[in-house]
């Protein structure tokens, strides 16, 4: 097996490697974290994905001739499932003065007459970034392997004072009811973070607005920023350039190591986005993942109606630790995304293939874990797991109080660790566990009394998730938007070797965790499910599922 070296540079995607040798799996014996599952490709981080004539593609950034980053390319697999996937040979590679140097992120737009287009950033010979198009070269080959580049290009250059260096990332375009293009552009005005609109009726020669779409100077830079409808009414996901009265835009800006949405109000006729919450602007911030999740983008699935979110999820060791593995980096895995019924955030939930993969099963019902005790839940694969468990609780008035808007619910994670005992939790799941629970990753809840409501915290604690030294263990936290006295607190895990994937409140708070542990591998990983608050809890329903090995492999 052939080496590459990751760079992450302080860029959305930027990893590199060598080839599609790395994507042959070895022995887990010497491939402990390899996931079975999640997709990786021999390098990561997305560009655009989409759905073609019964085919899944996605794109993601790649070196093709060296360990060293360089020569930035698109790399292509498809998928007819969203679970098992082909990798093809690089889409997109420079070649051109516009793109010599690099390139890098963009979208794909299916046009009015159902073909497919990439608008992509090209670093060119002067190293400045420009947006250029490419197209496939056979419309008949269903797999698309051959993409050729627009005479046009480049078709969006810095000009007007946007800095060449802070301009990438075109998103997938939508058309309005006058027949024109929009697209937006990550940047930044003044050190703060923009999306640049652009215009075109032919998508060849586009415009820029005189406003930006949007922007907000309490962030910096903004990298693959996303625009899309969701509906209030129905619980379908929507196509890009639908418009309407039931909808609502979100936009997603990635920036300071997250990718953050703010939902608002989109009017196409005059291109003003009025935002109901601002990014940084009050308690309300919203991210997709609390975890490690970063430069995401969705696509819209129009064989199921759906709007498909994919995040790139790096590592938590260290370098080296990447280097002598032979890979970094790995994606989410897809997650159907729709507007909460309050309005107020999305919801998030793994896409229904991933259900191919359940084998075995276990089910507990009705189960009461008193205050401090632990129930191991056997007879799955702990290291490669779906699980869903609900709780109920009593004893409500018996919470702590907090004042949920002076404190940072990541700080108060990593102060009540699952090793703390509470009042009403921390109660959850422990993955990826030794036996003797000397690592063990605890994804917990823990219930406070507020001015006016519970506030339900959610915790990832990978204070204990490894015996070995030199990794990230840090604690995330959220609260999530679920009342306990009226509904159960329901929580979903993809557990997947070294990446543990927790849906909170069926989806509202979301949080990825990468782990490594030295014993809790393969056979010896277990699973539990624990109460360290001194009120009981009632574990009303449990199921977890062994997961098969998807897929995924050159062609
Ligand atoms: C980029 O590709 C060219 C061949 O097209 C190769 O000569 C060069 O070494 C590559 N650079 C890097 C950094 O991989
Ligand atoms: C286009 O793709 C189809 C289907 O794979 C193939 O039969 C045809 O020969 C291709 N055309 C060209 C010009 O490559
Ligand atoms: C490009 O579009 C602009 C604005 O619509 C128009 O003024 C210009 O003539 C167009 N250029 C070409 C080459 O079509
Ligand atoms: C942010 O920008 C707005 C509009 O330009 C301006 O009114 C406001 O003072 C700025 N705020 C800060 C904190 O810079
Ligand atoms: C529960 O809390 C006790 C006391 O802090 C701690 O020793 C124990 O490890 C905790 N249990 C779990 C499952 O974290």
């Amino acid at each position: 097996m052939e080496r590459f070296v990751t760079l992450v540079v302080g860029l959305c995607f930027l990893l590199v490697g060598n080839g599609f040798d790395v994507a042959v799996s070895s022995p887990t014996e010497q491939q402990p974290y390899r996931t079975a599952y999640h997709f990786q490709p021999p390098k990561n981080w997305m560009n655009g994905p989409m759905y073609y004539k019964g085919i899944y593609h996605l794109f993601y950034q790649a070196n093709p001739h060296g360990a060293v980053w360089g020569n930035i390319s698109w790399g292509h697999s498809i998928s007819y499932d969203l679970v098992n996937w082909v990798h093809l040979d690089y889409a997109i590679y420079p070649s051109e003065p516009y793109d010599i140097n690099g390139c890098w992120s963009g979208s794909v737009t299916i046009l009015s007459g159902g073909n497919p287009a990439i608008l992509y950033t090209g670093i060119n010979f002067e190293n400045n970034q420009v947006q250029n198009l490419a197209v496939p070269r056979n419309l008949s080959d269903p797999f698309l392997k051959e993409w050729v580049k627009s005479p046009y290009n480049p078709l969006m250059t810095p000009l007007g004072g946007i800095d060449p260096k802070q301009y990438r990332d075109p998103t997938t375009a939508w058309l309005g009811p006058d027949k024109v293009w929009r697209a937006i552009i990550g940047s930044q005005i003044n050190g703060h973070g923009t999306a640049l609109l652009y215009h075109s009726k032919t998508f060849f020669n586009w415009t820029r607005g005189e406003n930006p779409l949007h922007f907000s100077n309490k962030t910096g830079m903004w990298e693959c920023p996303d625009f899309y409808p969701v509906s209030i009414s129905v619980k379908n996901g929507l196509d890009t350039s639908v418009q309407g009265r039931d909808i609502k835009h979100v936009l997603k800006a990635s920036f300071s190591d997250h990718d953050y949405y703010v939902i608002g109000k989109y009017d196409v006729q005059t291109d003003k986005y009025i935002v109901d919450f601002d990014f940084m602007d009050s308690g309300e911030q919203f991210r997709y993942d609390y975890g490690i999740f970063y430069a995401s983008k969705t696509f819209y699935d129009s064989a199921k109606k759906r709007r498909i979110l994919w995040g790139w999820v790096t590592e938590a060791d260290s370098q080296s630790d990447d280097i002598n593995k032979g890979w970094a980096g790995l994606q989410s895995f897809p997650r159907s995304i729709l507007l909460d019924k309050s309005g107020r955030q999305l919801v998030q939930w793994p896409v229904e293939e991933v259900e191919k993969l359940r084998t075995k099963q276990v089910n507990l019902h009705n189960k009461e874990l008193k205050g401090g005790s632990v129930h191991e839940i056997s007879g799955v694969t702990a290291s490669q797991a779906d699980v869903e468990i609900s709780f109920e609780l009593s004893n409500l008035k018996e919470a702590e109080f907090i004042h949920a808007n002076l404190v940072d619910p990541q700080v108060l994670c990593s102060q009540r660790k699952a090793s703390t005992k509470g009042t009403i939790g921390p109660f959850g799941l422990l993955v990826l566990a030794s036996k003797d629970l000397t690592e063990q990753t605890a994804i917990s809840f823990q219930i406070f009394k507020g001015l006016k409501k519970y506030n339900v915290l959610m915790c990832s604690d990978q204070s204990r998730s490894s015996l070995r030294e030199g990794v990230d263990k840090t604690t995330f936290g959220a609260f999530v938007d679920v009342d306990p006295s009226r509904e159960k607190i329901s929580l979903r895990s993809l557990i997947d070797h070294s990446i543990v994937e927790s849906f909170g409140g069926e989806g509202r708070t979301c949080m990825t965790a990468r782990v490594y542990p030295k014993l809790a591998i393969d056979k010896e990983a277990h699973l539990y499910a624990f109460n360290n608050g001194s009120q009981s809890v009632t574990i009303t329903s449990l199921t977890a599922w062994s997961m098969k090995k998807a897929q995924i492999a050159p062609l």
